[in-house]
């Protein structure tokens, strides 16, 4: 851990019994000082990690259960805070433990240390595992020795060391090799194990399992175009109303009257067609390229229905600047005429 050479030499030059290190020279305090401080370092991060896998995970199983919408009242609460207050634990204890353990080598230290003086023998310090396990996994010659394994060319100055492979190169070879084996036997002989493309497939497969489900638990899903038959319902009317002061008003003035963008939409003339149907489709899938955004996209359907029998209730009003009539004169007409007309448009 520490040279000796600088205390020897600034401290008793010549004799040999003294030939340890009392951990005082400044570069062994400086050592020390950066020791620990990479330790807090790692420390830190180790926090930091966890406490970010742990809400990460957290946050995960939030979308099902909605735990961050409203965490006091969530069944989840105790789950999360018993195991906040055990992740607390275990590093608290984890702290305590590994500073028990330094103490502990400290003491064997001194310990070992007077032993080697009542002997009269110079006090070496024990290997740690690590750098054991270092010397193993790297398994280099050491610098003093380098000249064994020194071939004998040179090219302008530049030698050749015939060191060979460090066991930890040689061994994630080996378990890369490894590792192929089992995986040519899990996913390509064995079949066991869905490739990329099947697993792909198969999650493809699920969402839309879990879309169409989605759809059959939702009512206002069932209405489109083909399902809608136009009627004067109070609430559907005042909500399309709504909808329209919202949406519509700064292009289609808010009588419906038209203004320099939109046309008139309380006329009997149309563009797209003046069946509730085709002015479903139209507010639905909206006429882009024209000016009329596709509000299918940002409402549901039973939003679009609302603002569509809205428009439709506007037939037969007088709006106060009727912009001139566009398109056809459309006259209600038998159901079936009426969805020739929508596949038309479309
Ligand atoms: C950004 C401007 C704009 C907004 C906002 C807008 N529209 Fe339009 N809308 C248009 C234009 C432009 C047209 C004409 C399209 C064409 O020329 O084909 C149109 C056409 C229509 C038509 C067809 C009229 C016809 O003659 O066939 C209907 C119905 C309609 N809009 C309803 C609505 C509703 C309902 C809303 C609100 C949810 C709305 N629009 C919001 C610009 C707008």
């Amino acid at each position: 851990m520490c040279n000796p050479k600088n205390d020897i030499q600034s401290v008793k030059p010549d004799n040999d019994s003294t030939k340890k290190c009392t951990g005082k020279c400044k570069e062994c305090r400086e050592k020390k000082k950066r020791e620990h401080s990479t330790l807090i370092k790692s420390l830190a991060l180790l926090t930091l990690l966890l406490v970010t896998t742990l809400s990460a995970s957290a946050q995960d199983a939030a979308k099902e259960l909605t735990f961050w919408d409203d965490p006091f009242n969530s069944p989840m609460l105790p789950l999360y805070t018993i195991t906040t207050l055990i992740f607390i634990m275990i590093l608290l204890i984890a702290f305590v433990g590994f500073y028990l353990v330094k103490v502990v080598n400290l003491l064997t230290v001194e310990a070992e240390k007077e032993r080697a003086r009542q002997r009269g023998v110079v006090y070496k310090p024990r290997p740690t595992w690590w750098s054991k396990f270092m010397k193993q996994v790297n398994d280099s010659v050491p610098i003093e020795e380098e000249a064994s394994v020194e071939l004998d060319h040179n090219y302008d100055g530049i030698k050749e060391l015939d060191n060979h492979l460090p066991p930890w190169w040689t061994w994630l070879f080996v378990g890369t090799v490894v590792w192929g084996a089992i995986y040519l036997f899990v996913y390509h002989i064995s079949d066991n194990l869905p490739l990329q493309q099947q697993e792909y497939q198969n999650e493809v497969a699920l969402a839309e399992e879990a879309a169409l489900k989605f759809q059959a638990s939702q009512p206002q899903a069932a209405i489109d175009e083909n399902t809608l038959a136009y009627e004067k319902d109070a609430a559907i009317l005042t909500s399309g109303q709504n909808i329209f002061t919202i949406n519509c008003v700064a292009c289609h003035a808010k009588d419906g009257g038209g203004n320099a963008i939109g046309p008139n939409l309380a006329d009997e003339y149309w563009l797209h067609g003046g069946s509730i149907k085709n002015i479903f489709t139209t507010v639905k899938n909206g006429v882009v390229e024209k000016g009329m955004p596709a509000w299918g996209k940002n409402m549901s359907p039973k939003d679009v229905r609302d603002v569509a029998f809205y428009v439709m209730s506007l037939q037969g009003t007088k709006p106060e600047n009727p912009k001139a009539a566009q398109g056809d004169l459309y006259k209600p007409e038998p159901a079936a005429a009426d969805t020739t007309k929508v596949q038309a448009s479309l």
